[in-house]
């Protein structure tokens, strides 16, 4: 990473998950200015990280700030960071890039036009477990690549601005292309709708590789329970990044040679896998320095529009799927 001085960044939109960017960033020394409608309502979070705040969108496009990071709501992505880049700011912005296909290629092009990076938020590329599971998997410690399944259960928000898939489905999308490599060559989707007729609470989405491996991605909010699971399994073993579970030692397993070949017919060998070890370091934080590296020129950012195009083609081709 380099040494240069650290970026002043402005953060558009602190809402929910905006508050949380602004602590992470502001604990790196790199926050300088809040910008939201809700401005008044946000002074006395703004006073505790000893940062401005304001509603005036002027303010995050001023000379002494050097990068902006958006977590305005999602309609808002693509207008907002086309307005960043044109005026030469570095963007952060939180999934999805845009809403739609074409905006999106805007917002690439805009960024590569001005030679100015260009980050989305698919944190779970700087989960430092996945980043361990991709590592293994990369260096085949399960030997290829069969099936991917990444569950993404999260009780509660009920949004009615957009589904579950668009509200969880990048960071599986994300894990899943990251790992596969290429996209897929067919997407299947099946819906289901419980408390809105007209918005799906849960999607389990089916998808085939041109390579042979094939995954599927269930993103409800709807579930009893709470469950992030991303399983990989493989010719020589199986690899699991459960982040929901309850011990540290319990998130990254490994199950090796869980086929037992030695006999005529096949046999499931059990046991409890071994843990794989990881590092201790915090997703959002990771994320934040990956950005304000790529500010100073660093090569930290894993999710340029080049990695999040494909994830928001498959929100496209998987949502497209669910209403064939
Ligand atoms: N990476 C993750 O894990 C993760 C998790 C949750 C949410 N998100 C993303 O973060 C974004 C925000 O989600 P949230 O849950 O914080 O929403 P939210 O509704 O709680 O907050 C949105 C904030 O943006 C402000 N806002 C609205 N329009 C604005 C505009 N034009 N300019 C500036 N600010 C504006 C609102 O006043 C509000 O404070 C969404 O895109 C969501 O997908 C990402």
């Amino acid at each position: 990473m380099s040494e240069a001085p650290t970026p002043r960044v402005a953060l558009i939109g602190c809402g929910r998950w905006g508050r949380n960017i602004a602590r992470v960033l502001a604990g790196l020394g790199a926050l300088e200015l809040i910008v939201d409608p809700m401005a008044d309502a946000l002074s006395d979070y703004a006073s505790e990280l000893g940062v401005r705040v304001t509603s005036d969108m002027t303010q995050a496009f001023a000379d002494e700030i050097d990068a902006v990071a958006i977590a305005a709501p999602a309609v808002d992505h693509g207008r907002l960071a086309k307005l960043a880049l044109e005026a030469g700011k570095p963007v952060y912005v939180e999934k999805p890039l845009a809403l739609d296909l074409s905006e999106a290629s805007e917002v690439a092009a805009l960024a590569a036009e001005k030679g100015l990076p260009l980050m989305i938020g698919h944190l779970l590329q700087y989960h430092p477990a996945f980043v361990t599971l991709k590592q293994m998997v990369d260096q085949g410690a399960i030997g290829e690549v069969r099936h991917i399944t990444s569950h993404r259960l999260n009780p509660g928000a009920i949004r009615t601005e957009e589904n579950a898939l668009w509200s969880m489905g990048p960071h599986d999308f994300s894990m899943t292309l990251g790992l596969a490599g290429e996209e897929p060559i067919s997407v299947a989707t099946l819906p289901v709708r419980v408390v809105n007729p007209n918005i799906p609470d849960q999607y389990f989405v089916q998808l085939r590789f041109p390579s042979g491996i094939t995954a599927q991605v269930v993103a409800s909010w709807l579930s009893p329970y709470k469950e992030h699971k991303l399983t990989v399994l493989g010719t020589e073993g199986a690899l699991v990044f459960e982040d929901t579970a309850a011990e540290r030692d319990r998130k990254l397993v490994i199950y090796r040679d869980y086929v037992d070949t030695s006999e005529a017919t096949p046999r499931f060998a059990k046991g409890p896998g071994e843990p794989v070890n990881w590092p201790a370091e915090e997703p959002l934080e990771n994320e934040m320095l990956a950005f304000l590296d790529a500010v100073r020129g660093g090569d930290g950012c894993r999710t340029g529009p080049e990695e999040a195009i494909p994830v928001l083609r498959l929100l496209h081709a998987a949502e497209a799927a669910a209403e064939a």
